[in-house]
């Protein structure tokens, strides 16, 4: 289901580099199997202080895979000052995109190096210490690692912090504090989307657009479904075609219908133009829901 360039599945079904380096100069472990991706990345300097070999192993899905493959090429050749500054915009723009939900991937990679970067400096070989509160009890992310993600890849929301390290992506209980992180970072930011952007009559670019249904979807639309066990997903946006899934009870709820017209095409209106028409996944190539009553 997910959308992958070319690239990712390229150094999904070759990845570069696997394996362990013997007496490496640096080593650095991230992530855990209890959370379903883990990564140790091992790398040896020649005598100029340049990467000369780079290894990983990795546990996890396609991105996981892709995005450690592809880092070890983007380092190698490089010193460590200049790998220390590779972020996980690199990695993924390198890779040409990931998929939202698939970012964490990237920023995994970023911190397997930088550990490996510590561990060379101090000397020492112990798993990267989590600084910073805890946070997310769930997935042991802190609040330093939260603002990294929200400041380096300019996050306005709980879900896009999800996307992005995990936290929140549990049990939901630090989803509060996660929120608050945002507010005192981006509270401006994530207040101009809809305080700038036309709500209606006046035309939006497709990215606004994007944006505008995003956000409608997080704060008025998906609080009201998990009140009752349910969620909702954004799948596309085509036009003024908003094609979303249900999760939880509301996939299987009878009033799906209702809750599709009445509450999420409802809100889209008020909130982002009057022309949207919204969609079940899968429900395209049937009749569409607006011509269905
Ligand atoms: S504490 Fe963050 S999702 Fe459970």
């Amino acid at each position: 289901m997910w959308e992958y360039t070319d690239k990712v599945k390229e150094h999904f079904f070759n990845p570069r580099n696997v394996g362990e380096i013997e007496k490496p100069d640096g080593v650095g472990e991230v992530g855990s199997l209890a959370c379903g991706d883990a990564l140790k990345l091992t790398f040896k300097l020649d005598e100029d202080g340049r990467i000369e070999d780079v290894k990983f192993k990795t546990f996890g899905c396609a991105s996981a895979i892709a995005t450690s493959s592809v880092l070890t090429e983007i380092i190698k050749g490089m010193t460590v000052e200049e790998a220390a500054k590779v972020t996980n915009r690199d990695i993924a723009d390198y890779l040409g995109g990931l998929p939202e939900q698939k970012m964490h991937c990237s920023v995994m990679g970023r911190e397997a190096l930088e550990a490996a970067i510590e561990n060379y400096r101090t000397g020492g070989r112990k798993k990267r210490r989590l600084e910073g509160k805890v946070v997310c009890n769930c997935f042991g992310v802190t609040d330093r690692e939260i603002e990294r993600v929200i400041r380096e890849n300019n996050l306005t929301t709980v879900e896009e912090v999800t996307n992005y390290c995990k936290a929140g992506g549990g049990c939901g209980g630090c989803k509060g504090e996660i929120e608050k992180i945002i507010e005192r970072l981006q509270g401006d930011k994530a207040k101009e989307i809809f305080a700038v952007v036309p709500r209606k009559g006046g035309r939006l670019t497709n990215i606004q657009k994007i944006q505008l249904v995003q956000r409608t979807i997080n704060e008025q639309i998906r609080p009201a479904l998990r009140a009752h066990g349910g969620d909702i997903e954004l799948i596309d946006v085509e036009g003024d075609k908003v094609i979303v899934a249900f999760r939880g009870m509301c996939a299987q709820c009878r009033l799906t219908e209702f809750t599709m017209k009445d509450v999420v095409e409802a809100k889209l209106r008020e909130f982002v133009s009057e022309e949207i028409i919204v969609e079940e996944e899968g429900e395209s190539a049937q009749v569409p829901h607006k011509h269905r009553e």
